[in-house]
C-alpha cells in the first residue's frame, strides 16, 4: 500500500541519532523549558531569519497566542482563507475574535484583491496561510498592512523553508506561526509548535502566555520573576525536552527534506503533464516547498476510488471549506462576497505523496497509474 504519508523508513535511518539525542535530553535533568529548547529556538528563528523564536505546543497554539499577544479578541474580526486545515480559525475563535473569510487564487493562496472589500473597523488582523507550502503576495498583504494598520500573523504550518522574494515564510509579518506536527516539513515526533518574531515586547509577552501568563521559568533573571505569580492571563502550551531534541537533529536535515519533495514534485510535473490534472504551479518570486503536491481535475472522486484499488491510498487535503462546517457556518453571511474558487477546489483537489522518504518505485507507480485513468 503506499501511503499518504509515512515516517517509519525515515526513522529507521536517524534512529541512531535520535535515541542518543532523546536519551542526552532525558539524562540532562531537564523534561521541559530546558537546554535542548534554547538550542532549538535559537537554530530554528535563525533559519527562518528572525530574531527571536518561541517552541510552543503546537501550532493551533501559537496562532491563539500570537492573537493573544497583538490583544485581539472579543469584537476583532481576522480575515483569513476557508481552503486551510481547521486549526487556523479554531486559533481565532478561540480568542473570541470572528473570522472573516476571502476567496483565494488560482494558486490555492489568499487572493489579495479580495482582502481589501473583506476590511471594516472590527477588523484587526489578517492570517495569511501559506498554504501548501507556497507563500503568499507578501508584498501586497504587506501594502494593505500598512495601509490599514492592522497586524499580519503568517500561517506558516505548511511552508518551513518556503521562500517570497528569497526570505523565509514566517519573516515577513508581525509574527509567524509554525507546526512541527509529525507529517510536517520538519516534522516532530509528537506535537510541536513554534511562533517568530522580531518584535522584543511581542516575543516576551508571548513567552508569558505559553507558561500560565508567569514571567519565565526559575531560569530567568527578569526582575518581574516572581516564582508562581502570573503577570497576565495566559495558557499552557511548551514544546518539551524530548521533542525539542529530535527537532534538533532533524534540523540537521531540512535542506535535504525540502530538497527531496522539490525532487519528488519536478517528477510529477514532467510526466503528469500530458494527463487531464491541473498541475500546482510554483508562483514568480517563490520557492515552494511541496508540504502537498496538489492536483485537481473534475473527476477527482473517481480518480481516486480506482487508484484505492491499485492500492494508492490518497490524501484530500482539505475536501470541506471551513464556512460549510457546522460550527463555523455562522461567520460567513450572505452579504459576503462569494468564495466559488475556494468551493470549487474543494469538489476538485487531491494530493500526491511528497513525503521525503517516498521510494523513487512509489512515485513512478502514482504516475503511471494516474496516466492510465486521465
Ligand atoms: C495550515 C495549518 N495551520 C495550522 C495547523 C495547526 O498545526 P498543529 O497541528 O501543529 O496545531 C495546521 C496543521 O495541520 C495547518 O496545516
Amino acid at each position: 500500500m503506499i501511503k499518504p504519508w509515512d515516517y517509519i523508513n525515515e526513522y529507521k535511518k536517524i534512529k541512531s541519532k535520535i535515541i542518543k539525542s532523546i536519551d542526552s535530553s532525558l539524562s540532562s535533568g531537564f523534561l521541559i523549558l530546558g537546554p535542548q529548547l534554547d538550542l532549538f529556538e535559537k537554530k530554528f528563528s535563525k533559519f527562518i531569519g528572525t530574531k527571536f523564536g518561541l517552541g510552543v505546543g503546537n501550532c493551533t497554539d501559537a496562532i491563539f497566542i500570537a492573537l493573544r499577544a497583538l490583544n485581539i479578541g472579543k469584537g476583532d474580526e481576522v480575515i483569513t482563507v476557508s481552503n486551510t486545515a481547521v486549526p487556523t480559525v479554531t486559533a481565532i475563535v478561540n480568542t473570541g475574535a470572528r473570522p472573516r473569510f476571502v476567496d483565494v487564487n488560482e494558486n490555492y493562496l489568499m487572493s489579495c484583491n479580495k482582502i481589501e472589500s473583506a476590511i471594516n473597523k472590527n477588523t484587526k488582523a489578517i492570517v495569511p496561510v501559506h498554504l501548501y507550502g507556497q507563500t503568499c503576495n507578501m508584498t501586497e498583504i504587506l501594502k494593505i498592512k500598512k495601509k490599514y494598520n492592522l497586524k499580519i500573523i503568517e500561517d506558516c504550518a505548511q511552508s518551513t523553508g518556503a521562500m517570497y522574494k528569497k526570505k523565509k515564510s514566517g519573516s515577513f509579518g508581525d509574527i509567524g506561526c509554525f507546526s512541527f506536527y509529525p507529517t510536517k516539513i520538519l516534522g516532530a515526533y509528537g506535537d510541536a509548535g513554534f511562533l517568530t518574531t522580531n518584535n522584543i515586547k511581542l516575543y516576551n509577552k508571548m513567552r508569558r502566555i505559553r507558561l500560565m501568563g508567569m514571567e519565565s521559568n526559575i531560569r530567568s533573571k527578569s526582575k518581574f520573576n516572581k516564582k508562581y505569580y502570573a503577570v497576565e492571563h495566559g495558557t499552557n502550551s511548551r514544546l518539551d525536552e524530548v521533542q525539542a531534541s529530535i527537532l534538533n537533529v532533524k534540523l540537521g536535515f531540512i535542506k535535504y527534506y525540502i530538497s527531496r519533495r522539490r525532487q519528488i514534485a519536478k517528477i510529477y510535473n514532467d510526466n503528469l503533464k500530458q494527463t487531464g490534472l491541473v498541475l500546482p504551479r510554483e508562483m514568480n518570486d517563490n520557492f515552494h516547498v511541496y508540504y502537498q503536491y496538489v492536483v485537481a481535475h473534475d473527476n477527482r472522486d473517481k480518480i481516486i476510488k480506482k487508484l484505492l484499488k491499485k492500492n494508492i491510498y490518497l490524501n484530500i487535503t482539505y475536501p470541506y471549506p471551513i464556512h460549510k462546517m457546522r460550527p463555523y457556518k455562522i461567520f460567513f453571511q450572505k452579504k459576503y462576497e462569494k468564495l466559488s474558487k475556494t468551493e470549487n477546489f474543494a469538489s476538485q483537489i487531491f494530493s500526491l505523496p511528497t513525503y521525503p522518504s517516498i521510494k523513487d518505485n512509489s512515485v513512478e507507480k502514482i504516475i503511471k497509474e494516474i496516466n492510465k485513468l486521465t
